[in-house]
């Protein structure tokens, strides 16, 4: 490799790394955080109250769900029989363009209800039903059945949606479309979802994290610790969604960061998502390519068109070159040639591969930073054991991402890292709304078959 390119690698390599000094400095800046949040004090963390508790395992009965915010909306009905056995669904994931994202609230959960009306068709399904509703964006909830996004995120912009109350919005949808017989009994965010998808199993289960588009964690908290205002709610415990992708204190930001926010659809918002979730990760690895071709040290200072464009080169890209464990980098030359770079020299593909490797690495760090932070909150010395449900394409997909987590978890906790244990809790999010539509509905007398 030339020296040019070995230096500018090393250079990177500083930049990006998240050595554990660093990780305990982001630990102790997001405790402090959470304690603001919990307090309705100024924080990056919202830390918002969902209303919903561990589930029993005890929850019986036929639900729906509704699962949208990440690349797919999914439906599904699942059947609860509350006997400790794991709940097969059955579920149809649909893709939703971008036109309907970024048009008016009504379009978009037109769209919604149109792909709900399909489901239920498709699968023979008339006559009334309870419905879950996951919509993965920051809610503002007072009680189990209703909340207002706060603010989109993710590159989600419809209008007449903010501030409002989105199960109004999906019933008023439903309605319009036909389906009254539909009813929503729940809302949650999808790291609440996953959540209780993996806690019906699982009573340790106690935090949960998405690594997809996006990413966010929530964990279980004493209500008695959450200081700011509450709605009527009758457990001593309670989820907390902490919007953790808006964390923003004691992170390693560099002028990649910078670039990548200014030009971002949401600047100054999402600081450790923009680090860390499959949204950016690509166009993180296109900004650091765009610079080294420009400056003459990659490609000969002939830059691929496709890393030209804003946002042009996805996370998903990113995967496949770090699978690629060939000396030659033979699989990133054949990719880039598909992608229409025509022939790259072997050490321009190495250079890339690492550079997606020192992306996504720094990304796994974070990751674990902050779920680190998450556990130690209540249990400092780690004297419980704590499953955290995990789902999402970057944790599911890139290679030696959980691997690099875990190693972060060691680094700061040594031995007792084994108490941490990630379960993928694969499209948990959507199952999960089930069992709290179920919660929901036990509690809620009115609504008792
Ligand atoms: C974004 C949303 C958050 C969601 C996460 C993962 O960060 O704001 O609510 O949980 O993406 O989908």
């Amino acid at each position: 490799m030339k020296r040019t390119t070995v230096d500018a690698l090393d250079e990177l390599r500083r930049l990006f790394d998240v050595p554990v000094d660093l990780q305990r400095a982001m630990i102790a800046a997001f405790h402090d955080e959470m304690s603001r949040g919990l307090a309705g004090g100024p924080s990056s963390l919202q830390m918002l109250p969902t209303y919903i508790d561990n589930p029993t395992g005890l929850e019986r009965g036929t639900f729906l769900a509704l699962d949208m915010g990440g690349t797919n909306v999914r439906v599904l009905r699942a059947d609860l029989r509350g006997d400790g056995s794991a709940p097969a669904p059955v579920s149809r994931k649909f893709s939703l363009n971008r036109d309907p994202i970024t048009s008016t609230g009504d379009i978009l959960f037109a769209a919604v209800a149109r792909l709900i009306g399909r489901f239920l068709a498709e699968n023979g399904l008339d006559g009334g039903y309870r419905m879950g509703f996951t919509f993965s964006f920051a809610l503002r909830q007072r009680s189990i059945d209703r909340g207002e996004l706060i603010a989109w995120t993710k590159g989600w912009t419809a209008t007449g949606v903010e501030g409002e109350d989105v199960v109004e919005i999906l019933n008023r949808a439903l309605l319009r479309e036909g389906l009254a017989g539909v009813r929503v009994v729940s809302l949650n965010n999808d790291t609440t979802g996953t959540h209780m998808a993996r806690a019906y199993l699982d009573p340790a289960c106690d935090a949960a994290c998405i690594l997809g588009t996006g990413t966010n964690a929530c964990y279980r908290e004493r209500v008695a610790n959450i200081r700011k205002p509450l709605g009527p709610y009758a457990h001593a415990s309670m989820i907390i969604n902490m919007e953790s992708g808006n964390f923003d204190k004691a992170l390693p930001r560099n002028t990649f960061d910078a670039l990548l926010d200014v030009r971002s659809e949401n600047p100054g918002a999402q600081s450790a998502e923009k680090m860390v979730s499959g949204k950016y990760l690509g166009e993180l690895v296109r900004l650091i390519v765009a610079d080294l071709g420009g400056r003459g040290v990659l490609f000969g200072g002939r830059l691929p068109d496709v890393f030209a464009v804003r946002e042009g080169f996805g996370s998903e890209r990113v995967c496949e070159i770090k699978e690629d464990g060939t000396t030659d980098a033979e699989s990133v030359r054949a990719l880039l040639a598909d992608l229409g770079a025509g022939s790259i020299a072997a050490e321009d593909a190495q250079a890339l591969r690492e550079i997606a490797w020192i992306v996504s690495d720094r990304a796994a760090r974070i990751a674990a930073s902050i779920l680190a932070a998450t556990v130690t909150k209540n249990d400092p010395a780690l004297d419980r054991d704590h499953t955290i449900a995990v789902d999402g394409s970057v944790f599911e997909k890139h290679p030696g991402f959980r691997a690099r987590m875990e190693e972060t978890f060691r680094e700061l906790f040594g031995d007792r890292a084994a108490r941490i244990r990630l379960e993928l809790t694969r499209d948990g999010s959507g199952l999960g709304a089930a069992i709290i539509a179920a919660v929901a509905d036990g509690e809620n007398p009115k609504t008792q078959e």
